[in-house]
């Protein structure tokens, strides 16, 4: 008898790089639960459920987890970790409350999503975990004033690496992502001629990534294709971060 496919939550999945990673997981034959705090309600048709949930609110991660062991009850296998937020604020205007929001939602979102979702894969002893971080995580930014994002995106790379040496043991990889400029509606700053232009200065290849580019990335360290690979930062910059 074949193994069930593989179940895999998704969040931030309803837009850009997470809603091209439901496409490709769906289309590689996981059952995907599509969460997003954007998400009406719940819908559930064969190989994808989607759910509304908040990834800062634990009772709301604990529904979602609840919901998909309900109907898949083999259980979660994997964790791609979309959903967060771009904000900019000149470092000196001292926006505070810019701050904490771009830190509840990348930073304190990452550690319960993963937290709350992870309880399965290590109640399993296996399963991969996805968190996504940018590549401003490591390079500073010139072109907008990102402090809070870039600030949020490192500790999403510590976060990461932590899990992967705390949970590595008890079969649980954790890995992190980091997207260059990838073409979504969080990327505003290509809607000009300008800002594109200055982007582009900075790219080896001359363009800017599509979601899906980066979905095939998640996939990778989600699956099992990737069984040894655990703790490592992928950028998909088209090369920004070696220039
Ligand atoms: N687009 C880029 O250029 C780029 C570059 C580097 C890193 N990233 C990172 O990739 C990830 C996905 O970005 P994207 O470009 O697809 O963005 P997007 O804005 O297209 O999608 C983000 C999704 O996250 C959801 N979300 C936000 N807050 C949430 C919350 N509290 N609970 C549940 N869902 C929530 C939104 O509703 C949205 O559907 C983000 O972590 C982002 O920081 C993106």
């Amino acid at each position: 008898m074949s193994e069930p496919a593989p179940v895999l939550a998704i969040t931030g999945a309803a837009s850009g790089i997470g809603a091209a990673t439901v496409q490709l997981a769906l289309e590689s034959g996981y059952r995907v639960a599509a969460l997003d705090k954007k998400t009406p309600n719940f819908t559930f048709q064969e190989n994808l459920l989607q759910l509304a949930c908040d990834v800062t609110d634990t009772a709301s991660l604990e529904q979602a987890l609840d919901c998909i062991e309900e109907r898949w009850p083999a259980g979660l296998e994997a964790l791609v970790h979309c959903a967060g937020i771009y904000r900019t604020s000149a470092a000196e205007t001292l926006d505070l409350a810019l701050w904490q929001e771009v830190h509840d939602i990348n930073v304190t979102g990452s550690y319960v999503a993963a937290s709350v979702l992870g309880r399965p894969l290590l109640r399993r002893g296996k399963g991969s975990i996805v968190l996504l971080s940018s590549i401003a995580f490591a390079l500073g930014d010139g072109t907008e004033p990102g402090a809070a994002y870039a600030a949020s995106k490192g500790a999403v790379v510590s976060l990461g690496r932590q899990l992967a040496a705390e949970w590595g043991p008890r079969g649980v990889r954790t890995n992190v992502v980091a997207p260059g400029v990838i073409d979504t509606p969080m990327t505003t700053i290509v809607n000009s001629q300008e800002g594109l232009g200055k982007v582009l200065e900075n790219i080896p290849l001359q363009r800017l990534g599509a979601a899906d580019e980066v979905a095939h990335a998640c996939l990778f360290l989600a699956g099992r294709k990737s069984s040894y690979v655990n703790g490592v930062v992928l950028p998909v910059d088209g090369g920004q971060s070696i220039i």
